[in-house]
């Protein structure tokens, strides 16, 4: 912290192509900035009129109750999320496609509004069946198949809460979710495609419930076919309960603040953290980010490639725009299958208007080439999306001048799961842009960067990014654990919500987002965490000690680097070396894998015995500093040479 950063000072901003700017909701800096000002003079009075956007059964008493940290949004409102999803939309568009799905071998399945309502009714008396009522929590381990966002409408139908863990997650991880969320039903799928390959996602699934005993009920959605074990008296066939429900379901009124769901996230402790969102102001700022910041029309085929287990999925793949009644492409596989031109194909196939990725996969498609862009007619498209991570100027100038052919404006989107939706991105009709900025925050949305006092930084200075006031989308508390709700977010600097990223501001006002100031580490924009990786490494029986730090990755921005020492009883060798990232893959899942795991004879430490990870952070950005690979590097050295350098800290 404290160095001042030139290149971010002297970055030009350009201003949106004028035929996007000409038809946009928002055209101009002076209309952004009196929205902005409203809000921030009358955040009540502006909120108030946002949530007319969703459709309520009572509408709210008062707008926000606010007593640090804990936030309610819209008091004595009563909606129902999956009405505001779906019911709403049958009258004006039933037949409007919902959801258009893909599968990876390229099968199309268009669901309409009036199909998605069936379904979800359904599944909501399935879940009923079921014995699911309102508070109830469901966990949920799919693929990405129209399964996914229909269990998520039918637990909203009945005021259950959702947890989805994300299937490429193993069988521990996903125990430990089910068992802190305490939920007594699963739902998941014999297997899901990934590369043409089958991942065992039923496999994984009952092998985690060996230790969630209060399961009492699976549905498995019949995917792939592939044979797989089978409980009598727990596993049901999705299709089978499915086909038998009834396809009425009322949508039952639930208060505002009911809960919505929980979602998993690294922290920088061992444990994740169940980030809890709620029902009304979640949608709600769903809801009006997706007009504000994709400028969502009637006609757009919005395409964003997420996954559902991660929050970008939840709120603009499920939450966002089906609360706008919009067509939502959702793709079930990977991007290079069955070969790298799959998303370009996509978007030509479906004149996908308006895509919204992450910086990994831009950087992925740079370094394949632009032939597998050039073979497609992608003239579609009209606005992009980046998120997860900073977008490098490099890969932001590609995705602009090859994907949008400088035609398209990007938005740059800066937000966390905590936050729930988007805070900080340009207005694309409005906004002039600075590759590798997020430029500025939504109207009713009061970032900071700010220094451990809580004292604004000089333009240019590297700080703290904090958010001064609450947002109806904020999360309301870590389940089962409002003390560290208290302590990650709230106390660090008193009286403002603590992000954990560093920003700075440039001369503009421009938000850059550098990166995590914790033991927060995001590979492919997955978030991980250091000591959850340390604590994976040491169950492994040949560890003593671990130390995980990041290195940077050309395409997925960082990778894990395991420093271990061994236990007596153990001898360096590549074949252990193996053995330990898979331990990693088996406990975590492959996001976690170490990229490189280095023997040490010891882990360089402060005086009071803290591991120096600075020094271990700067030996992996150096690479390996002896050329075989099995021999025991000795750190020794390096903390004796930080020492007389007087680098005494982790
Ligand atoms: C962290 C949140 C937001 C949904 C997906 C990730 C980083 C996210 C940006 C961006 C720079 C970004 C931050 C943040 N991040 N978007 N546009 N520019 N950094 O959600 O897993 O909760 O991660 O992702 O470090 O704190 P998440």
């Amino acid at each position: 912290m404290g160095e001042v950063n030139h290149a971010v000072l002297g970055e030009k901003a350009v201003a949106p192509p004028e035929d996007f700017r000409r038809q946009a909701r928002i055209r101009s800096m002076a209309e952004y900035e009196s929205q902005y000002r409203r809000a921030l003079d009358d955040p009540e009075g502006f909120w108030r009129e946002q949530a007319k956007l969703l459709d309520w059964f009572e509408v709210p008493k008062a707008i926000c109750e606010w007593e640090i940290p804990h936030a309610k949004w819209f008091v004595g409102g009563k909606l129902n999320v999956s009405y505001n999803c779906v019911d709403r939309h049958i009258e004006k568009r039933g037949g409007k496609t919902a959801i258009l799905w893909e599968s990876e071998d390229g099968r199309t399945l268009p669901i309409s509004y009036r199909d998605l309502h069936g379904r979800v009714c359904r599944f909501a008396n399935v879940l009923r069946s079921l014995g699911v009522s309102a508070g109830d929590t469901v966990a949920v381990y799919l693929p990405m198949i129209p399964e996914l966002a229909v269990t998520l409408l039918a637990c909203a139908r009945l005021g259950a809460v959702h947890s989805v863990v994300f299937g490429g997650f193993s069988s521990v991880a996903l125990a430990d979710r089910i068992r802190d969320c305490g939920a007594k039903v699963l739902v998941t799928a014999d297997g899901g495609y990934r590369r043409g390959k089958i991942v065992p996602l039923k496999a994984t699934a009952d092998h985690a419930l060996e230790s969630c005993p209060a399961v009492r009920s699976v549905v498995v959605v019949r995917r792939t076919g592939e044979p797989v074990r089978w409980d009598d008296g727990r596993d049901l066939w999705f299709h089978e309960v499915d086909s038998r429900a009834a396809s009425d379901c009322p949508a039952a009124p639930f208060d505002s603040e009911h809960p919505l769901y929980i979602l998993y996230t690294s922290g920088t402790t061992g444990k994740p953290k169940g980030v809890l969102h709620s029902s009304a102001g979640y949608l709600l700022q769903c809801a009006w980010s997706m007009q504000m910041v994709f400028d969502l029309r009637e006609d757009d085929v919005y395409w964003c490639t997420a996954d559902i287990g991660w929050v970008t999925g939840h709120s603009y793949i499920v939450y966002g725009p089906l609360a706008n009644g919009a067509t939502v492409v959702m793709y079930e596989g990977a991007p290079d299958h069955p070969a790298k031109d799959r998303f370009w194909q996509l978007v030509e196939k479906h004149r996908v208007t308006i895509l919204y990725t992450s910086p990994t996969a831009i950087r992925a498609f740079m370094a394949w080439g632009n032939e597998w862009v050039e073979r497609h007619d992608v003239t579609s498209l009209r606005l992009l999306g980046s998120v997860g991570e900073p977008i490098n100027p490099a890969a932001w100038r590609w995705y602009s001048e090859v994907i949008g052919r400088g035609r398209c404006p990007i938005v740059d989107t800066w937000w966390q799961t905590e936050t729930g939706s988007i805070l900080v991105s340009p207005l694309p009709g409005a906004t002039p842009t600075k590759a590798g900025s997020a430029t500025l925050p939504l109207p009713g949305i009061v970032p900071r960067v700010v220094n451990l006092k809580g004292e604004p930084t000089e333009p240019g200075e590297t700080g703290y990014l904090v958010i001064e006031r609450p947002w109806p989308s904020m999360l309301r508390t870590i389940y089962g654990d409002d003390e560290r709700f208290r302590r990650d977010y709230w106390n660090r600097i008193p009286g403002v919500y603590f992000t954990g990223d560093a920003a700075q501001r440039d001369g503009d006002g421009y938000f850059w987002v550098l990166g995590r100031v914790d033991d927060v580490i995001k590979v492919a924009g997955h978030r991980l965490s250091t000591m959850e990786i340390e604590s994976a490494l040491v169950s492994h029986e040949a560890i003593a000690e671990a130390a995980v730090v990041a290195k940077p990755d050309e395409i997925k921005g960082e990778a894990v680097v395991a420093f271990v020492t061994l236990r007596a009883s153990a001898t360096a060798s590549p074949e252990l070396r193996e053995q330990i990232a898979d331990h990693v893959t088996a406990t975590i899942g492959s996001i976690a894998r170490p990229a490189e795991v280095r023997f040490a004879q010891s882990l360089p430490k402060t005086r009071s015995g803290k591991i120096m990870r600075r020094l271990l952070r700067e030996l992996a950005q150096k690479g390996s500093v002896t050329g075989d690979v099995t021999s025991l590097e000795d750190l020794a050295a390096l903390e004796q040479l930080a020492r007389t350098k007087g680098i005494d800290e982790s």
